[in-house]
């Protein structure tokens, strides 16, 4: 007698991929339905329910539900979907308008997170306005579904994380964390026309001005650790950091410290008043449009003006940070005379910040491009006496760059060096064969070899953030 045969039984993990098809499917068809359709309507409504049921047999059978774009292939749960391209093509297009290189959908979703998701997926893009899909998801309250930019298991990029940690301490991460929300709250604030209160902002300066005044280094590596912050708030916190370590360098006291701070906080806030898609427009600027971007130094000064306990040093500052020193900038003024050293550090931090970060028209510049081109301009639109000693604060590789060395070593900078800015002090993180480097090993780059005298060690290049694509031309 033989045995009878019984049907191989089927893993959860072989039960999600054979529902990942049909799940797929269905939420494109939500996704486009929902495009054509209100929410109410029973053809959207249909839909939406059909994707809850998938979405749930799934979810009963993993925690997440994991979706990832690799170039132009989506992948779920790590494994390439093996669907007609065409099909997800509208889905895989509003996931890069949107810079979103994964998305996973967590046990506990519930159909009402699901159809405020849906909403936001049919917002057309330029409404996002800097800001990411899980920022906007967090404002929807939606909380079983994550979205953002792929991170590739590089150890050493976490280990650089960590050693960045340890430099900054957890006082400072919690005072940048909290000088975020004020900013973020201060733009809604506006928004909805309600005045701002300047007491967070000025205990945010504070505590920068008495840290800055021990080590400056901390606060040009938290500069470097903004990936997951909207880019417009982390923005106005770092170009505040940056005029204040400048004014720092130049030896001002206390006070100046805290008033310049103060006052390069609130450069842009007149921008709040400008419609968002014009903010984040990935193209090129109509003229209509760049006149309405011009505007913003005035409508500074305007709500400063509306806004108790401002300094007037702020109000200079909104109105002269895009002057320029060769006041070939806007707004033109019509007797020109020298700009406030505050606007002429502001707007250096202005253009150093914004080029060093990564938005939806442009990539990020290496740093060394960076200082090339500020030192290039030195003298026309910037201070050469001011832009000469933020180059000497920032180094070609400032604080929290990651660099290879021409030993094939791997490291991150922890600190410039003043006399040398291509030679900046190193925590190690890979040692000449790629291995990790787990204990802690710091190297000033200016140490020489003690037969010859030559550097050990020289710089190759800064390494940019894996994924990132070549940078677009410098600004004009
Ligand atoms: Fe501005």
């Amino acid at each position: 007698m033989t045995e009878p045969e019984h049907a191989p039984e089927i893993g959860p993990e072989a039960q999600v991929a054979a529902l990942t098809a049909v799940a797929l499917r269905a939420l494109c068809a939500a996704i486009s339905q929902r495009k054509m359709y209100p929410p109410e309507h029973p053809i959207a409504s249909r839909a939406l329910t059909s994707l809850a049921l998938y979405l749930e047999r799934i979810l009963a059978l993993t925690e997440e539900w994991r979706l990832a774009l690799v170039g132009e292939k989506l992948m779920a749960g790590g494994r390439p979907v093996d669907e007609r391209t065409e099909s997800l093509a509208p889905f895989v297009e509003s996931l890069k308008a949107r810079a979103v290189e994964t998305i996973a959908f967590k046990r506990g979703l519930d159909v009402a997170e699901l159809r405020r998701f849906l909403s936001l997926m049919i917002l057309d893009a330029k409404w996002f306005a800097g800001t990411s899909l899980q920022d906007m998801m967090g404002k929807e309250g939606i909380r079983s579904i994550e979205a953002g930019r792929l991170v590739l298991a590089d150890p050493a990029e976490a280990d650089r994380n960590r050693a960045l940690h340890d430099e900054t301490g957890p006082e400072l991460t919690e005072a940048y964390d909290n000088a975020l929300t004020f900013i973020e709250e201060a733009v809604g604030a506006l928004q909805e026309g309600r005045r701002i209160s300047m007491e967070d902002a000025e205990s945010f300066v504070h505590l920068v001005v008495s840290q800055m005044q021990q080590d400056r280094s901390p606060f040009l590596i938290l500069t470097t650790l903004k990936a997951h912050h909207a880019y417009t708030f982390t923005h106005i916190i770092n170009v505040c950091l940056l005029t204040v370590v400048q004014i720092e360098a130049m030896g001002g006291d206390a006070s100046a410290l805290r008033e310049f701070g103060l006052a390069s906080m609130m450069h842009d806030i007149g921008k709040s008043l400008l419609p968002k898609e014009i903010l984040s427009k990935p193209g090129k600027l109509t003229p209509e449009e760049f006149a309405l971007i011009q505007r913003h130094p005035q409508d500074g000064v305007h709500i400063l003006r509306e806004t108790p306990g401002v300094p007037d040093l702020a109000l200079l500052v909104a109105f002269e940070h895009h002057m320029r020193y060769n006041h070939s900038g806007y707004p033109r003024p019509r007797h020109p005379r020298p700009l406030h050293p505050c606007s002429l550090m502001t707007n250096l931090a202005d253009t150093y910040d914004a080029m060093r970060s990564k938005r939806a028209y442009q990539e990020e510049f290496p740093p060394e491009k960076v200082a090339a081109l500020i030192s290039d301009r030195a003298g026309t639109d910037y201070h050469p006496r001011l832009a000469q000693a933020f180059l000497q604060i920032m180094g070609a590789y400032p604080p929290g760059t990651r660099v290879r060395l021409d030993t094939g070593e791997e490291g991150v900078v922890v600190r410039s060096n003043p006399a040398n800015p291509y030679r900046p002090v190193l925590r190690m993180l890979r040692d000449s064969t790629g291995g990790l480097i787990k204990r802690l090993e710091i190297v000033d780059l200016m140490d020489k070899e003690r037969v010859g005298g030559r550097f050990s060690r020289n710089v190759l290049c800064s390494i940019r953030p894996q994924g990132a694509a070549k940078p677009a031309a410098p600004p004009a």
